[in-house]
């Protein structure tokens, strides 16, 4: 070893040891007779010092000679500090510089690395490798490896088994865009990269595997946000000879133990909620449950269970936009009474930007002073509707509804997300709070207006639940699926469902998703194959690894928990891919 100790190491204990260190130079204080250098390595930073006087010539030159980021290797003896610094883990003591070495001199870094760097984004993805040496983003990869560890420790204890899945495959199933590679040997004809290892995790189970799980690279060509990658990671995991609730407590299992692990947290039972219950009580199917007041629907929702009637409701008194809205749904807000007209106009005209596409908003209050209601529709609706809404939402003195009206899945999807903004303003959204929670019984398939046919809302390959079978003809559209999605803090962190094993089944759904039957047996031909040799009945369920370490790490992108991530345009900028290819390679690939 070049070195005897890590940066992280040294205290009075060691004082008097003649010890050697190696890292990067990341402070230099030279104050005329006396040096410092701040060593840093991955574990921490230690203070090498020298004086003149004390320190031969030779190793004080060298000293004066480093820059930022310089590799050297420095033996000394450690010795007591006399100013401290509490605040580091080698604080008390610093190394008295008896020969110093320049292992490799840095150019120039072109941002400070340090926690707070004054480089851009942009810049520190083109220098990745130096971003890499900052606390925040060595650790965030460090919280990687341990979830990683931590979900095969579990795993293993399950009887699961890893199996590697091949890469150059062909169309999967997952509703995105395929990534393709072009095949040398057979001109003319592509690879596709998974999109997941769906159909192989099947094909494993009929393989008689039982578990199988894979922490697996997935690739998908679609537009990225800040918990979307083109290449992705997923714990995918698959089991035979289960029904829902067993695929549900293995994997709420899995949670416990990694939030027990890694963060100490006991994060209790794992609720679970219908599809229906999210969209109408959460206007979306990841609800954050943080905070658990629910929007209240005072007109609409029935395709989600809404009874109408209920209460005073919003109609016969004549205001026009409410009884022409197909919905009215409230948004409560605790405590918000006190909102000021400029508060509440500014989030008017949020929720009045084209993305949300809401043409205003009604505000409804109890004054915590008298108990009195008031509402910016005085004109039309008494005291005894307000009261009556406010405390069908649960809400009393003191606090506000906000009231939205429009078609009903638009209006339903800006009450989500207006409930979502006042939780940050109400600072209800704290990144170390975790609530997880199981949404089910999701609906089986989704017309597509645009190609006028039914898609998958999952996958093709879902299970419609069983007592909905006999509507599959009749009803498709009603049919539910055994699916599942586990929500961590309103983002979707996995999904899956119990899998279709009878081949007949499997060619009716293909057949109501509109796939020609040549044109399923080219694509999915092999696993109908398959299913005529004694499928087990299986299930399984894949989590993005990603979004899951950025929660664990309280951090809405997943970016910086990826070593070498793509930018937001889909490249990286460190490697400069994608790019061109010479006119050799092409002709090869018998490419134009
Ligand atoms: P699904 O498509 O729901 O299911 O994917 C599972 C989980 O993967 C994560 N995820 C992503 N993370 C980062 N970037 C992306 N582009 C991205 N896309 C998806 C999400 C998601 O919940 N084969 C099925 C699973 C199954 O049925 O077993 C599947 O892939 O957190």
């Amino acid at each position: 070893m070049l070195r005897t100790h890590r940066c992280d190491e040294l205290n009075l204990a060691h004082t008097g040891h003649n010890v050697t260190l190696c890292g990067w130079v990341s402070k230099i204080r030279d104050k005329g007779g006396l040096i410092w250098v701040d060593l840093r390595d991955r574990y921490g930073l230690t203070q090498l010092v020298a004086e003149e006087g004390q320190t031969a010539q030779d190793v004080l030159e060298t000293m004066r000679s480093l820059g930022r980021e310089f590799v050297v290797r420095a033996s000394g003896l450690v010795v007591e500090r006399h100013n401290k610094n509490p605040n580091l883990r080698t604080g008390e003591i610093e190394i008295r510089v008896n020969s110093l070495e320049i292992l490799n001199a840095s150019a120039l870094p072109p941002f400070l690395i340090e926690d707070e760097t004054d480089g851009g984004e942009d810049l520190r993805m083109q220098f990745r490798y130096l971003d890499i040496r900052r606390n925040p983003v060595r650790s965030k990869l460090e919280l990687r490896h341990r979830m990683a560890q931590e979900v095969r420790k579990y795993l293993d204890s399950q009887s699961f088994i890893e199996v590697e899945t091949p890469v150059l495959i062909k169309t999967t199933p997952e509703g995105a865009r395929d990534f393709v590679v072009p095949s040398r040997m057979h001109p003319g004809q592509f690879y596709a990269l998974p999109q997941s290892p769906q159909t192989f995790k099947q094909l494993l189970m009929v393989g008689g595997l039982d578990r199988y799980f894979q922490i697996v690279k997935c690739f998908r060509d679609e537009d990225l946000r800040a918990d979307r990658q083109p290449e992705f990671t997923q714990i995918d995991c698959e089991m035979s000879f289960v029904e829902r609730s067993d695929i549900l407590a293995m994997f709420e299992g899995l949670f416990r133990h990694l939030f027990l692990q890694v963060k100490g947290l006991d994060i209790g039972e794992i609720p679970v909620m219908t599809y229906a219950d999210a969209m109408l009580l959460y206007g979306n199917d990841k609800p954050d449950l943080r905070w658990t007041a629910p929007l209240l629907t005072l007109k609409g929702g029935q395709a989600y269970g809404a009874v109408p009637g209920v209460g005073l409701g919003v109609e016969g008194v004549g205001f026009g936009v409410f009884e022409e809205a197909e919905a009215v749904i409230a948004v409560p807000v605790p405590g918000g009474a006190s909102w000021t007209r400029k508060e509440l106009d500014a989030l008017t005209d949020w929720v009045k930007r084209p993305q949300m596409g809401m043409k205003g908003m009604v505000w409804v209050r109890c004054e915590s002073a008298d108990g009195a209601y008031r509402s910016s529709v005085d004109k039309f609706y008494g005291a005894a509707y307000l009261k009556d809404w406010m405390t069908r939402a649960g809400l009393g003195s003191g606090d506000l509804m906000l009231v939205l009206a429009g078609p009903e899945a638009l209006t339903r999807k800006a009450a989500a997300e207006l409930r979502l903004e006042i939780g940050q303003r109400l600072g209800l959204r704290s990144p170390d709070t975790y609530k997880a929670l199981w949404v089910v019984d999701f609906p089986l398939l989704d017309w597509d207006d645009e190609s006028g046919r039914w898609v998958a809302m999952h996958h093709p390959f879902t299970s419609p639940l069983p007592e909905d079978m006999g509507l599959m003809q009749s009803e498709p559209g009603k049919v539910r699926a055994n699916a599942y999605d586990m929500v961590l803090n309103g983002t979707e962190i996995g999904g899956g469902s119990i899998r279709i094993h009878d081949k007949n089944l499997q060619a009716r759904l293909f057949e109501l998703l509109g796939f020609e039957a040549d044109d399923a047996q080219a694509k999915f031909g092999f696993l109908l194959k398959a299913f005529e040799y004694g499928a087990p009945p299986h299930g399984g369920i894949a989590f993005g690894f990603d979004r899951l370490c950025a929660l664990f790490g309280g951090q809405e992108s997943i970016r910086d928990f990826i070593a070498f991530p793509k930018n937001n345009a889909g490249r990286d900028v460190m490697i400069d891919a994608p790019s061109g290819i010479d006119p050799v390679q092409r002709k090869e690939l018998g490419l134009p």
